[in-house]
């Protein structure tokens, strides 16, 4: 993909733009930081729910539609982005405020979207301006500013929805478990977009497995994200190299955690949940051994990450010492499978089919819906059950699974990348960190290519674990 060179937006020393900047919300910021912690919950209370947008790309552009749709007493009110040509919908893979307008204007709701340009704020610190006036917020940027965004929210003392994965490294694992906790204990509810978790064949199929036994107990599973990589943004003229990543994101480790993580965490979690058996808090395996590399023909000068991961997760003696097989391979022309199946000892499901065999292949489930229904779609579910769970003040937190999840997408990176066996929890407690000390546009961006313009990828037997660095 190609797109235009757009100009960096005039930065503020915190990196956030000055055309922006003005709006004043330090009275919000200092109402909500003097609400006590039980008071927090009390927007479910009141009619409107102020809406804040960080992360102006294409999933949260859909996003926001399916939040403010899902309740209207909901209004967009402000948004940030890295890049002001992302909230006007110019930059490349164009989305931001023309597409969310046009949509609710068609939904005939576009009173639901105030955004004048006093409330849209551009640059790394843009999303504390946003956080700091509303009471709910829809975090969609490359996951490795999760953990910061996450934190500031809770911090805050707001309600969250965030895209997966919520991290891409030991630190940030532990920062949004830890958020999670005070999360709860300031009654604020937050929903991950690991959507399948709010689809139904999903729902269906795990009261199938835990609740009536139908696979007996699970052995083993496997996991599939095979298919092409989504996009490459091609570096334009005049950009420095923290623009080129930041533009490039889902390209380099820092930012994206590798495609491991960045796609193949919605077939790898939905087996977290299924092994553990656990729909709240969610689990993950204790160690991952596994290969990869790049064999296609993408040159190097893209970027940093693998197109093939294979990894072997394994669980703990609580959970059988289940293995997890998972693949994801990123090539053109290559089998293409999204998928999960789980191995029990009286059957197997195959979650994509929606059905479960006897381990002769004789149907014994079937995911089906009366002639003319149609399954709700998750991305509107999880919206709906985010504003039910906020009015009714009931308690909902995904970060938990959310986090074990995308750690143990990190885990098999870890794996991949050393070429050796890791466990989880060396790995966590190294509390490892790949993520910049300082976010600015004109700072120096984590990895540099080669004087060739290549960038170097992690050879498995020399790469070194970052905490053994
Ligand atoms: N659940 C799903 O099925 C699903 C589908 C698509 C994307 N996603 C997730 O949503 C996230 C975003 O993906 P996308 O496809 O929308 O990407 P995108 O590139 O279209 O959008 C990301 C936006 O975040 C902005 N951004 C980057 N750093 C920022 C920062 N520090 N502060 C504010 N804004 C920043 C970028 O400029 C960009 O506009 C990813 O984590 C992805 O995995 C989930």
């Amino acid at each position: 993909m190609t797109d235009k060179p757009t100009p960096e937006p005039a930065k503020t020393e915190s990196g956030t733009s000055r055309r922006k900047f003005i709006a004043a919300t330090a009275g919000a910021t200092a109402a909500a930081s003097a609400l006590p912690i039980e008071s927090y919950a009390q927007v479910a209370g009141s009619d409107e729910i102020k809406v804040g947008m960080i992360g102006c790309g294409g999933r949260n552009s859909g996003a926001i539609v399916q939040n403010l749709t899902a309740n209207d007493s909901a209004r967009l009110v402000a948004i940030a982005d890295a890049f002001q040509d992302k909230i006007d919908g110019t930059g490349p893979r164009g989305q931001g405020l023309p597409i969310i307008q046009k949509q609710m204007e068609k939904n005939g709701s576009l009173k639901q979207v105030d955004v004048p340009e006093s409330r849209q704020y551009a640059g790394f610190d843009a999303y504390k301006e946003v956080i700091d006036q509303v009471d709910l917020v829809c975090i969609a940027t490359p996951p490795g500013f999760r953990p910061i965004h996450f934190e500031y929210a809770v911090q805050a003392g707001k309600n969250v929805f965030m895209e997966k994965p919520v991290c891409v490294d030991a630190h940030g694992y532990n920062r949004i478990i830890e958020a999670a906790k005070v999360a709860d204990q300031k009654n604020l509810k937050v929903v991950v977009g690991l959507q399948r978790h709010y689809q139904n064949v999903y729902l269906e199929a795990f009261k199938k497995v835990h609740e009536e036994g139908l696979i007996g107990d699970i052995v083993s599973a496997q996991c599939w994200w095979n298919g092409s990589r989504p996009w490459i943004i091609e570096r334009q003229p005049g950009w420095n190299e923290m623009t080129y990543q930041m533009r490039n994101w889902y390209h380099f480790v820092w930012l994206c955690g590798d495609h491991i993580a960045e796609q193949h965490i919605h077939n790898i979690d939905v087996i977290n949940w299924f092994v553990s058996g656990d729909s709240a808090m969610g689990g993950h395996p204790i160690s991952a051994q596994g290969m990869g590399g790049r064999a296609g023909t993408e040159p190097l000068t893209v970027g940093e990450i693998y197109d093939h991961h294979y990894v072997e997760f394994r669980f703990g003696p609580e959970h059988n010492n289940v293995v997890m097989n998972s693949q994801c391979r990123q090539i053109k022309n290559t089998w293409r499978r999204v998928a999960e199946e789980i191995h029990g000892t009286d059957g197997i499901l195959y979650l994509a089919e929606g059905k479960i065999t006897d381990l002769k292949g004789n149907v014994k489930w079937q995911h089906r819906l009366p002639r003319g229904e149609k399954d709700p779609n998750p991305y509107d579910v999880e919206h709906e059950m985010l504003h039910k769970h906020i009015r009714e003040d009931i308690p909902i937190n995904n970060a938990y699974y959310g986090a074990k999840s995308s750690f143990t997408t990190t885990l098999g990176r870890l794996a991949t990348y050393s070429g050796q066996e890791i466990t989880w929890d060396e790995a966590v407690k190294s509390d490892f960190s790949i993520m910049p000390e300082v976010f600015a546009f004109d700072a120096e961006a984590p990895v540099q290519p080669g004087p060739d313009g290549n960038y170097q990828l992690a050879i498995p037997g020399e790469w070194p674990l970052p905490w053994k660095a």
